[in-house]
């Protein structure tokens, strides 16, 4: 999707060329004299436009009106969630009619927030994916021109919106993506190609490479798999050499039969899904590749099958993990937390500032909070709040979860220093203290993401989440910030980031 920002007042947008106009009008009085004012003016006072946001007026070949089609959308009070709802309505009424040039107007100047949320939602809702069309129809919303009374000063909210976007679109693509055309592989040559964008550079281990480094947990969930794992390794350099990264840890699990300890066959075809933490990763990459913000970030994705043939682990097998630990697995299932662990000690080589894994990892965390928020653990406050912080900024949002000590109980056993599951009570957080025990020296949290990153029934699909999170998180780290206008603050010299902020 192509995105312009013009400066427009509402008498300009009367006159502009597009198959639609969308005109996003807050509550209140819309005083002015131009034609679009005027009929929102009318329209209000007749009872016909109320001020609710997402409430929408369509109109035809409105006089004083260059543009075929006018939609009046009510923004509400104009806060970036009012904005998002009345662009997504907008958008799929303007598609209906399939639009493919659209300007999308605000009455009144809105904020980076909000300028930043109508984007994302435009882009979400005008999303399609055709990969594995044979012949694909194509989004038909392509181009969207963003009238603001003044351009300049919005300009970096509008990149940084505009690199977000690119990442949750590349992370809905391999989230999408079925398991046949999203290998470890294939996930491994999306991240190669990344690094063909600035102070992006990728590296790649394979079986020989991962079993020398001791990752025997992660090598035991790929080893009943013909598809060879991967072990991918991205750094993002925009920072001083010297500045701590912030390590990103993605679960890519390319597809999750559940093992021996088998899944049911009802909704498995969703476990092509397993991998969109690593997806998100991958999307945070290309966001910062082309946002270029002063801060330095690693990427690690450990990527398998979890599959079933001779050589599948067992329940029981007890294996070693990077870490010298031994665990016994007591169901072949719970593979997420035995990829993860292993990656997050190869994370402590990068000495980070904070460690964040986000990983579809438990259905108790769908059970728990559902669709809406994430599931965030994390011991260290300061990281916890930020990641918070910044998943309220993007309407990306999270929700602390315990880790008290007494939910780790049930991972003890007779065979192994840790078994891989306890109980069915507090699914989410045993495995968060599961993989708590393999941080060691760094700030951590832990996103799990299994409701938040799919959708599934009529709408089914990835969300791409939580790109708009991590990177609201990122950039807050360096001051740049879709809260300030304009967002791109100049980079301060010697500053350095602090560790778990
Ligand atoms: N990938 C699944 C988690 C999952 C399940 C995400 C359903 C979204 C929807 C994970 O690997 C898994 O299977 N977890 C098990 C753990 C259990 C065996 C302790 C689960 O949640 O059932
Ligand atoms: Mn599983
Ligand atoms: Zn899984």
């Amino acid at each position: 999707m192509d995105f312009q920002l013009k400066t427009l007042t509402s008498s300009l947008a009367a006159s502009e060329k597009a198959d639609a106009l969308v005109f996003l009008v807050p509550e209140g009085a819309v005083a002015d004299n131009d034609a679009l004012s005027v009929i929102a003016a009318a329209a209000r006072l007749a009872g016909d436009f109320p001020d609710k946001a997402g409430k929408l007026l369509s109109l035809y070949h409105p006089v004083g009106i260059a543009a075929p089609r006018v939609v009046l959308a009510s923004i509400g009070n104009g806060q970036p969630a009012q904005v998002r709802s009345a662009v997504i309505a907008a958008i799929n009424a303007a598609k209906g009619v399939g639009t493919k040039r659209l300007a999308m107007v605000f009455a009144k100047a809105p904020e980076a927030g909000a300028l930043h949320s109508a984007m994302l939602a435009a882009a979400d809702a005008s999303y399609v994916y055709t990969t594995t069309k044979s012949k694909p129809e194509p989004r038909t919303l392509r181009h969207v021109t963003l009238g603001v009374p003044d351009a300049a000063s919005l300009a970096g909210a509008f990149a940084e919106a505009n690199a977000t976007i690119s990442g949750i679109e590349l992370a809905k693509e391999w989230g999408n993506r079925p398991a046949n055309y999203c290998t470890p592989t294939m996930l491994a040559d999306a991240a190669k190609e990344l690094a063909d964008l600035p102070r992006i550079k990728c590296e790649v281990l394979g079986p020989k490479e991962v079993a020398k480094l001791g990752m025997g947990s992660f090598a035991a969930v790929a080893q009943g798999s013909s598809e060879p794992l991967r072990f991918i390794v991205l750094q993002y350099s925009g920072g001083a050499k010297d500045e701590a990264p912030v390590v990103l840890v993605g679960k890519g699990i390319t597809f999750d039969t559940g093992g021996v300890s088998l899944k049911p066959a009802a909704e498995m075809d969703e476990m092509k899904f397993d991998m969109c933490g690593a997806a998100s990763v991958l999307g945070v990459f290309r966001t910062l590749g082309e946002l270029k913000p002063a801060i330095n970030v690693v990427g690690l994705i450990p990527s398998c099958e979890n599959m079933n043939d001779g050589k599948a682990l067992k329940p029981g097998d007890v294996v070693t993990s990077m870490s010298g630990q031994t665990i016994e697995v007591l169901n072949t299932d719970a593979e997420g937390r035995l990829i993860l662990c292993d990656a997050l000690t190869y994370a402590k080589r990068f000495k980070p500032a904070a460690v964040i894994d986000i990983a579809t990892l438990t259905g108790a965390c769908v059970v728990a909070l559902g669709g809406v928020r994430s599931g965030l653990f994390s011991p260290d406050d300061v990281l916890a709040k930020a990641l918070e912080t910044a998943g309220e900024q993007s309407l990306d949002r999270c929700w602390r979860m315990p880790l008290d000590e007494e939910y780790a109980e049930g991972l003890k056993t007779h065979f192994a220093d840790v078994a891989n599951i306890a109980g069915r009570a507090g699914g989410a957080v045993t495995a968060a203290k599961f993989l708590q025990r393999f941080v060691d020296g760094f700030p951590w949290a832990h996103l799990d993401i299994a409701g938040s990153a799919w959708k599934s029934g009529a709408a089914k699909g990835s969300t791409g989440r939580p790109v708009g999170l991590l990177v609201s998180y990122l950039v807050s780290r360096v001051g740049m910030s879709i809260a300030a206008t304009p967002a791109v603050a100049p980079r301060k010299a010697g500053r350095k980031a602090r560790p778990g902020a």
